[in-house]
């Protein structure tokens, strides 16, 4: 009997050890987070969905679909595919608007110029009053559900760093989440101003200003200049992309989400990761202060966090994780702001979010612009915030600038 009881107790002792132990060794042990340009799930949904929510990222949609009536392109992949669905590419949209000298306004119908459109007759062009011009590059979005989940501490706590080293610290902005309650907002962190904090919304917004097409989010259509587009032009009803019960934002909007959530991290080049040049330019990128901005490592919130207004519990697959994307994806200005304000008001014109350089190696044009073609250019390119590091990187020596571009081309 006794031995029994004692054979019962510790099996039933050994399931609370797993139910109560293992999820408090997993809170407090973060792990690095899975890369790869290899379009394999990071575990956050199954292979086979995410197979098929890549197919949605990448399929081109048509007129009947909800096309335009202006857009940019006729899928997502388009723009964010090298080398693997959802990475960066050498796409530059066009920015327009207007600057008095001290306020900046959109032009009529926002600072988007759509490149293209279903009829010629409906043609966005930049009007004579825009004396504000700008090209901005598409992003990688490879390793974005990681991004998402990076707690607000992180932020306040590279600000007052920054602030302590270079003598200001980078601007933090809140802008709202569209799924959640009316006035909920969140410190943004993706888009080259910070436009958005969470993928779904970025997703909905996308899936309009890229490609013309409307969902519960973004029921309504762009104009040309602000003047309506006559009815017809647009060859669905709004929304276009409709919800479900499943998808509640839209069935393609929510197939996006997933695929974004769902990606790995861009990988670094492990042929060259551990060469004497790599490893003393890593050295050397820390040392002279680029990773003040650029920062290497961030610990993403742990699993069962809930965000974005408490429309998402952020799940094992991505909480406590330790990525590395160089950024700390907050508003500087090093002398190469655009000049658009968009959601972070008229202090933020001249200011650009650090961009990760993760998966820097596939990008051969440079800058929010592209307008730089070599990473010696590009780092000559930043000023203000960054001069302190900038006149670090000047009093390098050639051998040691190569390292440091060594170890930037192996990201
Ligand atoms: C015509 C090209 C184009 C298409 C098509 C396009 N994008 Fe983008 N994407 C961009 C550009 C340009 C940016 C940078 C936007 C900015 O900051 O102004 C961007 C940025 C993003 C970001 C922010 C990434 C980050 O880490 O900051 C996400 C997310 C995104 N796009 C998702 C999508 C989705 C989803 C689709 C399909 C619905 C899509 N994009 C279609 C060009 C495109
Ligand atoms: C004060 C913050 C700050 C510091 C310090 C800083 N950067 Fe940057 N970096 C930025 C911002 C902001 C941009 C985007 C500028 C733009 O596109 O207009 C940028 C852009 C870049 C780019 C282009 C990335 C791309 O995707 O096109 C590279 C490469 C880069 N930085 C490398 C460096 C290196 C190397 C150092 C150290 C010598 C450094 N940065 C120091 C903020 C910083």
């Amino acid at each position: 009997m006794a031995t029994k009881w004692v054979k019962r107790f510790l099996i039933s002792d050994a399931i609370v050890l797993v139910l109560l132990v293992v999820p408090l060794v997993y809170a407090v042990t973060p792990t690095t987070a899975p890369t790869g340009f290899d379009n394999l799930t990071n575990g956050f949904e199954s292979q086979a969905q995410f197979d098929l929510d890549r197919a949605n990222f990448d399929s081109r949609e048509e007129l009947a679909d909800g096309l335009g009536p202006v857009y940019n392109a006729q899928a997502c992949a388009e723009c964010h595919q090298n080398p693997v669905s959802g990475a960066i590419s050498q796409i530059t949209e066009l920015r327009k608007g207007r600057f008095d000298g001290f306020t900046f306004t959109d032009s009529p119908g926002g600072s988007l110029n759509n490149d293209r459109a279903v009829d010629a007759s409906i043609q966005e062009r930049v009007l004579g009053a825009d004396n504000v011009v700008d090209l901005r590059s598409s992003l990688n979005i490879l390793g974005d559900g990681f991004v998402e989940a990076i707690p607000d501490s992180f932020f306040t706590t590279t600000q007052a760093n920054q602030q302590a080293q270079l003598g200001v610290g980078g601007t933090i902005i809140r802008v709202p989440v569209g799924e959640a309650a009316a006035g909920t907002t969140r410190i943004a962190r993706f888009g080259w101003k910070n436009q958005h904090a969470s993928l779904l919304s970025f997703a909905a917004d996308a899936y309009l200003n890229e490609m013309g097409i409307t969902s519960p989010l973004q029921p309504k259509e762009n104009t040309t200049n602000g003047v309506v587009i006559p009815a017809q032009f647009d060859h669905k009803a709004d929304p276009e992309d409709a919800g479900t019960t499943a998808d509640p934002f839209g069935t393609d909007v929510g197939a996006f989400t997933r695929f974004m959530r769902s990606t790995k991290a861009p990988a670094p080049d492990a042929a060259v990761a551990n060469t004497s040049d790599v490893l003393a330019g890593k050295s050397l990128f820390t040392q002279i202060g680029c990773s003040i901005c650029h920062v290497a490592s961030i610990t993403t919130s742990p699993g069962g966090t809930v965000i974005n207004g408490g429309k998402y519990t952020i799940p094992a697959a991505i909480g406590d994780k330790i990525i590395h994307p160089y950024s700390d994806f907050m508003l500087h200005d090093v002398g190469t702001g655009d000049g658009i304000v968009q959601n972070g008001g008229q202090g933020t014109r001249t200011k650009m979010r650090t961009p990760p350089l993760w998966g820097l190696r596939t990008h051969d044009r440079l800058m929010h612009d592209l307008l730089s073609v070599t990473r010696d250019d590009a780092i000559n390119r930043h000023f203000g915030e960054a001069n302190p590091v900038i006149n670090n990187y000047l009093n390098l020596s050639v051998t040691q600038k190569n390292q440091l571009i060594a170890f930037i081309n192996s990201i």
